[in-house]
């Protein structure tokens, strides 16, 4: 048993083989409806409980889908509707009764020690979707996306614009320590990557570069990536962040910079016209609806990953 709660607790191997089976298995349902499963079913009889202590549409859908792909059920509690959220169950009796019911746990939170705390107390899986550490699923499906359009992402060069410390930032930095391709990201000092991951980064040889110039971390770039600039329960003056990530844009001439055949990419949901233009995230470099469809395929490859 398994849990997957950060990039950096896996081996190399192992977050390779992830990626290889999500892109054996979309090629293999390629005629197949949206939520048919596949062939061999590995999750029959199997079912998934997700937790959202956030927002989310691309996580809760992908997850459901992807249960629905593997042959399993899924179970979407929202944390006001259980003991858990309300503040009269303990996390750890709540994660001794999932254990019973269900087969692994999704879980979004504000707090990644609840992923911690949860983990140590189920006999089951569970998985990170989205904390205020990391975002481990995305980048994992990102890898994938980039891989289709691109080729193999290892040794090549990605940009990191905008919010240089937020959960995508830190998973990011993750994949490229155990992907090995080269990360160039470029923030406003007071948003740098913290010194915790800049410590990992160094123990681990990732072959960062920070800046503050925006054109030196594009240039002969292969994918330009940005996420939102004010993230979810970041609690922060919004005007003034805003304000400071303006010069960090991504638009049609920072675009330019970068490699002809370079892809833009974005997690999504987007701040249109703040972290990129229209003209950028509808432009024909971007992939970013691929990327969310992508989700449903790197998590079931997560998933069965978590139970084998
Ligand atoms: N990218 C992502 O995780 O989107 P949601 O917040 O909609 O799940
Ligand atoms: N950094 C963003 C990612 C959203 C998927 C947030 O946490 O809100």
């Amino acid at each position: 048993m398994k849990n997957f709660i950060n990039i950096s607790d896996h081996s190399s191997n192992d977050l390779r083989a992830i990626i290889d089976e999500a892109k054996a298995r979309k090629l293999k349902r390629q005629n197949l409806n949206k939520s048919s499963p596949d062939e061999d079913k590995p999750f029959e009889g199997k079912s998934m409980a997700m937790i959202f202590e956030k927002p989310s549409t691309r996580t809760r859908m992908s997850f459901d889908i992807a249960v629905k792909q593997l042959g399993g059920t899924s179970i979407i509690l929202n944390p006001d509707g259980i003991h858990y959220g309300k503040g009269d169950e303990t996390l750890k009796d709540t994660a001794k009764v999932l254990t019973e019911y269900v087969d692994i746990v999704m879980l979004r939170t504000s707090s990644h020690k609840n992923l911690e705390e949860f983990g140590k107390h189920l006999d089951i899986p569970i998985i990170n979707g989205l904390s205020d550490v990391g975002h481990p699923c995305q980048i994992m499906s990102d890898i994938l996306t980039y891989e289709e359009s691109n080729g193999a992402i290892e040794g090549k060069t990605i940009s990191w614009l905008g919010d240089g410390n937020n959960n995508m930032s830190n998973s990011l930095i993750e994949a490229a320590g155990k992907f090995g391709f080269n990360l160039k990201i470029a923030c406003p000092k007071k948003y740098s990557p913290n010194k915790k991951i800049l410590s990992w980064a160094k123990k681990n040889k990732v072959n960062l570069t920070v800046t503050t110039n925006p054109e030196e971390a594009v240039k002969n770039s292969d994918c330009v990536m940005t996420d939102k600039w004010v993230s979810m329960n970041d609690k922060v003056n919004k005007k003034a962040k805003k304000k400071i990530l303006k010069p960090f844009q991504v638009n049609k001439k920072l675009m330019g910079k970068a490699n002809s055949e370079a892809i833009f990419m974005h997690c999504l949901p987007v701040g249109r016209g703040e972290e990129v233009t229209d003209e950028v995230i509808d432009g024909k470099q971007s992939v970013v609806w691929r990327q969310a469809l992508n989700r449903v395929h790197a998590q079931k490859s997560i998933i069965k990953w978590c139970l084998d």
